[in-house]
């Protein structure tokens, strides 16, 4: 929230509440990191910068003994009892399907019971409780609060309001950010890494187009290795908005010697913006700004020179009459992926997309999706699995997950 918006009318109470934050807020993450730790250990998950590589790797080790287990009825008893005496709220006040859905199945999985508040207009925000009332009322009956909203930094500020009431001595709960405006998307960059990881194995006939390939093509791509580093990644569409892109960019660069390729109409809106360019090339991300998969880079067009490629949906929800004016000047077929596109891809680049997709615009229309490369589906379910994950790891039991994956998968 800007402080001029403030000048115009009195500020309501829900902005004061997140100015009353803001000094917190304005600090740069790893100063914040902490604070969204207990022991040590994730608690509250707001910022895709609490996922080291280490426990990047943890999991998606987790997530590989869920999905195993569930695909047994014995590993599926054990699992929906791991945490049935937990509740969830699933406070979702910006639309949502996917998200919504493979959290509350991720719940499901591990035997908690969800609850959810989608329509702000059924609760007592219309009778003017402040969105902070709302969530420590939450907070009164459920173990975990799982939140998207519009507002930038509504997630971010509700850990601050549980941690505050946790060092007053009053019940405090985990905050999980399930996207917060156009900043950040935590959960969904975690099954983004989990997809590539996964497809970088080069195992899985189901996750990698080349499993059984990948000597043959070393022989091809000499410098290829297996797992996340040494990569060019490219991210296509509206990469300004994309709150998406801004938490998976900010997790690659975790991984040594990745080159990040941007590929979007040069409008202030649509194109990189200056704070993450800032936080990439401080972190020494290499990374390249181009308008059309056509573009060279050394002498390459980029769409030949891609290890993993990110489509995007144009978000035209949040244009404003501007935006209007300027999209209609640019050229956005060229943000949109082809069949002729895809066949000049390496054969082993997965095509991922944090979906929904949109028919209208087209970015990947469906005669994609029976190509091998096409992960989007798959990266959905992955989903499911690594919020299983991270649930258990919230909760403290996915050690018990580990025992029993251990002791019992040799048996069942
Ligand atoms: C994205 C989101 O909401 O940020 N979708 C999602 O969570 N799977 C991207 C989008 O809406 O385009």
């Amino acid at each position: 929230m800007s402080s001029d918006s403030l000048i115009e009318r009195a500020p309501t109470q829900d902005e004061l509440d997140l100015l009353n934050y803001q000094s917190r807020i304005e600090r740069p993450v790893r100063m914040k990191i902490p604070e969204m730790c207990h022991d040590e250990k994730l608690r509250h998950i707001i910022f895709s910068g609490q996922f080291s590589v280490d426990t990047l790797e943890d999991l998606a080790s987790t997530a590989d003994k869920i999905r195993a287990l569930s695909r047994y009825r014995a590993g599926q008893n054990f699992l929906t009892n791991l945490l049935s005496h937990k509740r969830a709220m699933l406070y979702f006040t910006q639309p949502s399907t996917r998200t919504f859905l493979s959290f509350m199945a991720a719940c499901q999985i591990l035997g908690i019971t969800c609850n959810e508040v989608r329509d702000p207009t059924t609760s007592s925000e219309t009778k003017g409780e402040t969105r902070l009332d709302s969530i420590r009322m939450f907070s009164s009956y459920f173990d975990l609060i799982i939140m998207r909203s519009k507002l930038a930094r509504l997630a971010e500020s509700c850990a601050y309001l549980m941690n505050d009431l946790e060092e007053s001595g009053n019940r405090s709960v985990p905050i999980i950010n399930a996207g917060s405006g156009a900043d950040e998307h935590p959960t969904q960059s975690l099954l983004d890494i989990y997809t590539l990881q996964r497809s970088f194995q080069f195992t899985d006939p189901k996750d990698s187009p080349v499993s059984t390939r990948f000597e043959k093509l070393r022989k091809e791509s000499p410098n290829l290795v297996k797992g996340l580093a040494h990569k060019v990644y490219g991210f296509c569409g509206d990469i300004g908005r994309g709150r998406t892109v801004r938490s998976l960019a900010g997790l690659l660069s975790n991984y040594e010697g990745v080159t990040l390729v941007f590929i979007a109409p040069n409008d202030p809106t649509l194109a990189l913006r200056d704070d993450l360019r800032r936080r990439l090339t401080s972190r020494g991300v290499q990374i390249h700004e181009v308008e059309s998969f056509e573009d060279r880079i050394e002498g390459t067009p980029v769409i030949e020179m891609l290890d993993a490629l990110y489509m995007t949906r144009i978000q035209k929800e949040h244009n404003d009459p501007a935006d209007e004016a300027n999209f209609s000047e640019l050229d956005l077929s060229r943000y949109k992926l082809t069949p002729e596109l895809v066949a000049r891809l390496k054969t082993y680049v997965p095509i991922l997309h944090p979906f929904p997709r949109d028919q209208h615009f087209g970015e990947i229309p469906p005669e994609i999706d029976d190509d091998p490369r096409a992960m989007y589906f798959r990266q959905a379910r992955n989903g499911m699995w690594i919020r299983a994950a991270l649930l258990a790891s919230v909760f403290g039991v996915e050690h018990q997950i580990s025992r029993f994956f251990n002791d019992e998968m040799t048996t069942i």
